[in-house]
């Protein structure tokens, strides 16, 4: 793991310290050719996502609450043009437990990789709402303010459905635009993913993105979640 300095009670940045060893740095070790050589990857934009096992039962069960959902519950507007957009408080819902559990796990893991400290906080749900998109209905671009993680879980997808997009947060990019062959993690400046029932995407809350329209006849079922931390009581 990366060694920080303190100052002030915060983390200092990851760098200072690696200004502070960059002497010793076997810089002549590495050999020069043609091909290059790994760079390290600071930075990060972490997407995470999962294919959640026997989600056939579970779809069918969010499918059902969603019928009585939209009977009633109020249509929320949010990114959404079009479609029916529930209520944030979903996850207090007991006919939603099961994928909330499955949610709130996977967000726990992904909380890890990033190094929250959850020895001092708990990362809890902030948000979550179910989504049913149809034909034509899409999500313009946009982050989930005051969150850590966010994602979604895709219960009903039809073919055609339309794909989630992200794009590359470090806009500074688009000063440094050059020939490619392929695109690949290190050139690209967005990025679909397919979606399809019982994918679960987590990502990180300021990672911008869309929703392409819904070009089937049918309609898409997706959750979506925030979630946020809250320090653990004394
Ligand atoms: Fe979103």
């Amino acid at each position: 793991m990366q060694d920080t300095l303190e100052r002030d009670g915060q983390p200092s940045t990851p760098q200072a310290d690696r200004v502070d060893r960059a002497p010793a740095m076997p810089a002549t070790r590495t050999p020069d050719t043609e091909d290059g050589y790994a760079p390290e990857l600071w930075f990060a934009t972490p997407i995470w996502p999962r294919k959640v096992l026997d989600h056939e039962r579970i779809d069918a069960d969010i499918l059902t609450a969603m019928d009585t959902y939209e009977r009633e519950l109020p249509n929320v507007a949010r990114s959404n043009v079009g479609g029916w957009h529930s209520p944030s408080d979903l996850h207090k819902r007991p006919e939603l437990a099961e994928i909330r559990g499955i949610i709130g796990r996977t967000c726990v893991g992904c909380a890890k990789r990033l190094a929250f400290d959850f020895t001092r906080f708990d990362l809890v749900f902030q948000e979550m709402w179910i989504n049913r998109n149809g034909p034509r209905d899409y999500n313009r671009a946009h982050v989930h303010p005051n969150a850590i993680l966010s994602g979604t879980y895709y219960a009903k997808v039809p073919e055609g459905a339309g794909n989630i997009e992200f794009y590359d947060p470090i806009r500074e990019r688009i000063m440094s635009v050059y020939p490619v062959k392929e695109r690949t993690k290190m050139n690209s400046q967005a990025l679909q993913y397919r979606a399809a029932a019982g994918l679960l995407i987590v990502f990180p809350s300021w990672l911008q993105h869309a929703v392409e329209p819904n070009l089937s006849e049918e309609s898409r079922v997706s959750i979506a979640f925030n979630m946020t931390f809250r320090a653990k009581s004394a």
